[in-house]
């Protein structure tokens, strides 16, 4: 081949990549809807809407402290910086107001705005690609009810290269399973609505399901447990997983609480929150898919108490005034009615301090106004130490595991959370 050859072939094979490239990466626009051409939704339509709204937490997640409902603003801290959940009222300007359904269902299923512009996967379509074209409109007609709000996100705070956005086509082509859950034959209605609702619009998996390098979750390890904004979500499927019935998930998915197992705190109150609002039988289609991933014959954890810790003697004083009173009652069960030997939770089980720490300076406060588990912040009342020494304590008290690593670090991280009024 001479030069001038090589020369054009290697043209040729740019202009074909910088193409396929293009290909990959470009979205078309999509058309801006006319104003004031809203067809009238169905009440039931609008109805099943709010429920997915709920199932789905995305009020909680695109809404700021204090700020309008639906008109974003709230940090996500990722490893890869901070991003922002946007503006998804119908105002024209700043929500998306000018979204037509065909716009909505691509953001959804695909990931890309109106626009062309590339999302990235902390809004979590990765799930919901997974929910059906019928819940879809569903939820784009509950979100036109929403008052219009004119808010405009501020900035994602994200280094090169991860602020370019187009970098998420790759990304999607490796990651991205797009398309809804194709139904299991042999498995009962029940729970096919309750697969279809924990890898869809409930996102478990964002929580609960390992990332690798790359922030996708692991589909190899699907719900095998993960850390999520300073916490541990325990794994549902799995070898680590507790044994949990469906009764107790029920229970502990719509109230907080399983007598069982404990109570649900930091992000997993959120999440109950949502799904106390949703029609039983939601819940209890995913109780009974996550109750058919743990393995039913492992047996609950045992009631342990090893006494006082030498070391820690003088801690015990600090736990007698401000702990035994819920957590030594007489027949073993915290604040009256609620509350499990500590032992029997999942806290003082991990490998690390970062529930019970948690747990300890944010407290359990999501279910008060409904009468459920509660439990004081201590953050504000004790010290970092105390609360350091506290948390050695319950872990060599409550359980057979090695003392904890770490732990002064995980209060600090904890409490300076709070402090900036975004933790638990
Ligand atoms: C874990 C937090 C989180 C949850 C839960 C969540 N979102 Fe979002 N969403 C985001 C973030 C963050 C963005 C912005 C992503 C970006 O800038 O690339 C976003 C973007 C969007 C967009 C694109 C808007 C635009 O202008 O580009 C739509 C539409 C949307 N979300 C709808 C929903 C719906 C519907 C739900 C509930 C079913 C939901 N989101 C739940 C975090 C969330
Ligand atoms: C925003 C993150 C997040 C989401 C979404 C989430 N979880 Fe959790 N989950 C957690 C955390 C964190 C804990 C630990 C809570 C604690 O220590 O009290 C938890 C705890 C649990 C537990 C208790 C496990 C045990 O053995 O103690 C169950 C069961 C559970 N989640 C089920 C679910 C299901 C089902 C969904 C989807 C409907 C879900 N979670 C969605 C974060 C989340
Ligand atoms: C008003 C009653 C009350 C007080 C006071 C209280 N707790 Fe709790 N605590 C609860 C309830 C209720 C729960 C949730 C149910 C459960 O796991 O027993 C809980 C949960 C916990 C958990 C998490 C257990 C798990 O596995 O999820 C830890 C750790 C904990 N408490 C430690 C403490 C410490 C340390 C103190 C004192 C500084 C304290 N608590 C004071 C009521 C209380």
């Amino acid at each position: 081949m001479t030069y001038r050859r090589i020369g054009l072939v290697s043209i040729a094979v740019l202009i074909a990549l910088v193409i396929i490239a293009f290909a990959l990466i470009w979205r078309p626009e999509l058309t801006a809807t006319a104003e004031g051409a809203e067809p009238a939704y169905g009440k039931d339509e609008i109805a099943r809407g709010y429920a997915l709204a709920q199932l789905g937490n995305c009020e909680s997640c695109h809404t700021a402290e204090d700020g309008a409902a639906y008109a974003g603003g709230r940090p996500l801290d990722t490893p890869f910086g901070t991003i922002f959940a946007v503006n998804i009222t119908p105002d024209r300007e700043t929500g998306i107001g000018e979204w037509s359904p065909e716009a909505f269902t691509r953001a959804m299923r695909k990931g890309v705005d109106r626009e062309g512009a590339h999302l990235y996967p902390a809004f979590p379509y990765t799930s919901f690609t997974k929910i059906d074209d019928g819940d879809i409109s569903a939820l784009y007609a509950y979100l036109r009810t929403v008052p219009a709000v004119e808010n405009e996100a501020p900035e994602n705070a994200l280094p090169f290269p991860f602020n370019i956005r187009a970098l998420m086509a790759g990304w999607n082509l490796l990651f991205l399973d797009a398309g809804p859950v194709k139904a299991v034959s042999r498995e009962s209605d029940e729970w096919n609505t309750g697969r279809y609702l924990v890898e869809g619009v409930t996102h478990c998996g964002a929580c609960h399901t390992p990332r690798n390098a790359l922030g996708a979750e692991k589909s190899s390890d699907s719900l095998a447990g993960a850390e999520i904004d300073g916490w541990y979500a325990p794994p549902l499927a799995g070898d680590g997983a507790r044994a949990w019935n469906k009764p107790q998930l029920a229970a502990y998915l719509s109230a907080g609480f399983s007598r069982d197992h404990g109570a649900a705190a930091g992000p997993m109150g959120e999440t109950v929150t949502n799904l106390s609002k949703v029609a039983p039988a939601d819940v209890t289609a995913i109780a009974t898919y996550v109750a058919s991933l743990t393995d039913d014959t492992s047996p609950a954890f045992a009631a342990i108490d090893n006494g006082v810790p030498d070391d820690l003697a003088a801690t015990h004083a600090l736990w007698v005034g401000a702990c035994a009173s819920c957590h030594e009652a007489a027949d073993g069960r915290a604040n009256p009615s609620y509350g499990v030997p500590l032992s029997v939770g999942f806290a003082l089980r991990g490998d690390k301090p970062l529930n019970a720490a948690r747990t300890i300076v944010g407290g359990i406060d999501a279910y008060r106004d409904r009468g459920g588990p509660y439990m004081p912040a201590f953050g504000g009342t004790l010290t970092a130490e105390q609360i350091t020494d506290l948390t050695q304590y319950v872990r060599a008290r409550f359980s057979d595991g090695a003392a904890w690593e770490g732990v002064g670090d995980t209060v600090e991280q904890a409490l300076s959370e709070q402090n900036e009024g975004d933790g638990q």
